[in-house]
């Protein structure tokens, strides 16, 4: 078979990559060894060679200094410290398959909602329980979602083969629960609803979503994603997990990327009927990782840290309301940890004069040319937003 050229060299033997890669770092040729410096680079990189790598910058896994990053919906004050502390005590521990660890972050779960351990999963971040909701699902029908929502997961659903019908929101951009349940019908498999909803930052009134689901679920499946709970006005109220926990035909996601600021370490979970969970669980591809869930497990628990970054993010989201409504924009009532407005101007353009500035916010969602979106950062972050957003605006 022919060899795909940018593969390492099959035939260069361990001395020859030595001496190419001894040749890459001093910058000279050897003799007549047919060597590239690509090869020779790969050698190092694929561990062939015992010469060490060119040294990790920090801006691989770190923010880059200076860089104000108002896009990704984080706790910029997270992960929380008592957490990080437990873990670092485990961390030489972690290299082995998770035990109880995975059991008693469950049983917090279960706990905290009231339900049994058949009603809970664990995935690796929300994304991936999404995901497998879009596989377990997908051979039963369309599934329906809001026309603007979170997506990650329908594309994917997507790319797998199945339809979603894209249910224009309101006229005051709040989801459209009555075309949505008249959307149902035999061809439909899931109905998914974000909430509060991601990018508009609104949540719909617990008791109206409590009746549609009572409506719609013994036709259908609902999916909620609530990503956001944790920093609604009323978590418990918003939440549909009494509804769960009385046996609705209904899945719930949670994730601690968001308030617990823990994106990187991928853990979410999962809170649905038994036989929903169960062929969810089954399409669930990542195991988790030892770490996530320790640093979970002790996020969870700790409430004062949950309070202080609550806080934080509503004193937070007050500071861009009022910068966004000085220059005359209202935006759309949010009850999570961002707030989209119309900028009235193409939002992709701002977006980029804003990162060249060094503030890195959202732009354009599908369609909606001239909305932004911005994601809260620490409050000294946001004073630095509130003073080069006034200078791009009017500049
Ligand atoms: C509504 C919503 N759901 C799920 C996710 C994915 O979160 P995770 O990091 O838990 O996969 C996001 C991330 O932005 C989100 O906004």
């Amino acid at each position: 078979m022919a060899q795909h050229p940018t593969e390492p060299a099959a035939e260069q033997t361990r001395p020859e990559a030595l001496a190419s890669a001894m040749a890459l770092l001093s910058g000279r040729a050897v003799g007549s060894l047919s060597f590239n410096r690509r090869r020779a680079l790969q050698g190092l990189v694929m561990g062939t060679v015992g010469l060490a790598l060119p040294p990790l910058t920090m801006g691989q896994v770190e923010i880059p200094p200076g860089q104000i990053r108002l896009m990704f919906n984080e706790n910029p004050y997270g992960p929380s410290p008592k957490a990080l502390a437990e873990v670092a005590k485990i961390l030489p521990k972690t290299a082995y398959y998770p035990g109880a660890i995975e059991d008693d972050l469950m049983g917090l779960f279960m706990a905290r909602h009231q339900l049994d351990r058949e009603q809970v999963f664990l995935a690796s971040g929300s994304n991936e329980g999404l995901q497998a909701a879009m596989m377990a699902f997908d051979k039963h029908g369309k599934v329906i979602s809001p026309a603007l929502t979170y997506s990650d997961h329908l594309q994917y659903a997507e790319k797998l083969g199945v339809a979603v019908y894209r249910v224009p929101l309101r006229d005051d951009m709040a989801i459209d629960l009555e075309a949505m349940a008249r959307a149902v019908d035999d061809s439909v498999s899931l109905v998914y609803l974000c909430n509060p909803n991601n990018p508009t930052g609104m949540a719909i009134d617990g008791d109206e979503l409590r009746s549609f689901c009572r409506e719609v679920s013994p036709k259908v499946p609902i999916l909620i994603d609530e990503a956001y709970n944790e920093l609604t006005d009323k978590p418990d109220y918003t939440s549909m997990v009494d509804l769960v926990r009385e046996g609705a035909n209904m899945l719930i996601t949670r994730t601690f990327s968001k308030i617990f600021g823990m994106a990187g370490l991928r853990v979410g979970y999962g809170m649905g009927h038994p036989d929903i969970v169960s062929v969810v669980k089954d399409n669930v591809m990542a195991w988790p990782n030892g770490v996530g869930l320790y640093a979970a497990y002790h996020s969870y628990l700790d409430e004062d840290f949950i309070a202080f970054s609550r806080d934080k993010i509503l004193q937070g989201r007050q500071m861009v309301n009022a910068t966004f409504r000085r220059h005359g924009i209202e935006s759309l009532p949010s009850q999570t940890n961002f707030v989209y407005a119309d900028i009235q101007r193409d939002a992709d353009v701002f977006k980029a004069k804003m990162a060249a500035r060094n503030i890195k916010i959202r732009g354009i969602y599908e369609g909606y040319n001239t909305y932004s979106r911005v994601s809260m950062g620490r409050i000294e972050e946001l004073e630095i937003f509130d003073r080069v957003f006034s200078e791009v605006y009017t500049g």
